[in-house]
């Protein structure tokens, strides 16, 4: 297959009605990335498998200024349909950047579970016939049926809505991904009419005009039901979220992460694992996560761009975005680490402690109810319950910095620029605003009275 150049073209002007939505149908999520990033991805594998580079030809109508703003850094070409016309009348805004030589691949860009693997099976065919990727329905309704001969021979597609009720009775269906020998493709599309039920310029017509021109047409049937789904409408949509988060976490059962429930975990990103890794329940990973080695992830987590560093768990309810987990460190429950956080080795950041853009070194810890953010925290410091670096003056942030060893006691502020020398001891419910030396006790803290023979007021008994 190596050897016939490979073009690709992504068919994606259609406007998507049934979304009922702003958002081009293409650019709605499944597992994280936009449906058209889907499919791209599939192109460019493909076409990295081709012999000679070429770049897809993705053609876009409604919604294009979007798709491209969103595909900036896509390395596609971009052909515009400005009037929706039918599949055939995309494939041919497509042309100009086609040449005659090997053969075309045309892809939805609402049809994004495809394997690459098919699509190869697809490729092998030889690459003189016109083939077609179809599938064996139990409920074909919708789509275009494909119409074989008494020998089995391919000889035409019919739609559903130009379909004799004979031919809806036929369960084989176009999935819409075809491969054309690229010589012949201007010719058919030329050839193309809207004399049909849907007046429009149906691509799917070159089959019969491949068939009258003796070109040999094949029909491959897809390997699986879900592979195919195309998006139209928020209920395919969410079916396929469920699919494809179903592919991601039988990818990780067979790379040896305990998933407690295969259904209740979503991954929309990248994920890279360990060995022992298991996650528990109602879980969300975004973006790019690393789990390493014997990483446990608690029940009810979501991560976001995160590293957690081996044998380090998360207990439940916790979010982490943007940070550093270091090994055997301990977060949550009920934690938030924000963007630009690092936890050295063994850190333990406990239950309603938010940390923001601050590295905590080896052994610190705040187990309860306290926010560091902006600040550099010494090894084995213990910032105790309540204690809240002031780091935002109302116009400036301002960073904190904490020796080793040192000890803040509970309900203190330190207003930032401060800084705590190493070993220095902070006396509970202190307001800190200048330079706390090492090795000593620093307290801001009104003396404590108490009055002998004191009164406790009384209510007065009704008169
Ligand atoms: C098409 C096929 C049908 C097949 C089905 C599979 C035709 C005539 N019919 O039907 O046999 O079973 O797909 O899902 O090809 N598009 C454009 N410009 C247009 C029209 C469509 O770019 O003018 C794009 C859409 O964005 C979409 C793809 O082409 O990505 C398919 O269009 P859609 O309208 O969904 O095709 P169907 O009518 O469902
Ligand atoms: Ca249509």
């Amino acid at each position: 297959m190596g050897s016939t150049p490979l073009q690709i073209v992504i068919l994606a002007a259609g406007q998507g009605k049934r979304m009922r939505s702003s958002l081009p149908k293409v650019l709605h999520p499944v597992g994280g990335q936009p449906l058209i990033g889907h499919v791209l991805a599939l192109a460019e594998q493909l076409l990295a498998d081709a012999a000679k580079a070429t770049r897809p030809v993705l053609v876009h109508g409604h919604g294009g200024d979007q798709l491209q703003a969103v595909l900036s850094d896509a390395d596609c070409l971009w052909s515009h349909q400005g009037n929706p016309r039918g599949t055939g009348d995309a494939l041919a805004s497509a042309l100009p950047h086609l040449t005659p030589d090997g053969r075309v691949l045309v892809l939805c860009g609402d049809v994004p579970l495809l394997r690459v693997e098919t699509l190869r099976a697809l490729l092998a065919a030889p690459a003189d016939a016109v083939v077609i990727l179809t599938a064996l329905l139990d409920d074909p309704t919708g789509y275009g049926r494909i119409l074989r001969d008494a020998h089995g021979d391919v000889r035409a597609i019919v739609e559903q809505r130009d379909a004799s009720p004979e031919q809806l009775a036929v369960r084989e269906i176009n999935t819409g991904t075809l491969l054309i020998p690229a010589e012949h493709l201007a010719g058919w599309l030329a050839r193309l009419d809207a004399h049909n039920a849907q007046g429009e310029l149906y691509l799917t017509d070159i089959v019969a005009m491949a068939v009258a021109d003796g070109v040999p047409v094949l029909g491959v049937p897809a390997a699986s039901e879900a592979e195919i789904m195309g998006i139209n409408d928020r209920e395919q949509l969410a079916r396929c979220e469920r699919e494809f988060q179903r592919r991601q976490v039988e990818r990780l059962l067979i790379e040896g992460v305990t998933v407690r429930d295969p259904a209740r975990l979503d991954v929309r990103g990248k994920l890279d694992v360990g060995r022992d890794v298991e996650i528990d329940i109602n879980v969300i990973l975004e973006g790019a996560v690393v789990l390493a080695d014997g990483v446990r992830i608690g029940a009810h987590c979501i991560l976001r761009n995160a590293v957690i560093e081996a044998g380090a768990r998360i207990e439940p309810f916790s979010l982490i975005d943007g940070a550093r987990v270091g090994p055997g460190a301990v977060v949550g429950p009920y934690a938030r680490l924000r963007p630009g956080t690092e936890l050295a080795t063994d850190v333990h950041v406990g239950n309603f402690v938010e940390v923001k853009n601050s590295r905590l070194a080896a052994g610190a810890k705040a187990n309860h109810l306290s926010y560091v953010g902006d600040a550099d925290v010494g090894a084995r410091v213990n910032i105790g319950a309540g204690t809240i670096t002031c780091n935002y003056d109302g116009a400036s942030k301002h960073r904190t910095v904490i020796g080793d060893d040192a000890f803040i006691g509970s309900n203190s502020s330190l207003v930032a620029p401060v800084s705590i020398g190493e070993g220095a001891t902070i006396g509970a419910g202190s307001v800190i605003s200048r330079e706390a030396p090492a090795g000593g006790l620093t307290l801001t803290r009104a003396p404590q009275k108490s009055l002998p023979g004191w009164q406790r007021p009384r209510k007065q008994p009704p008169e």
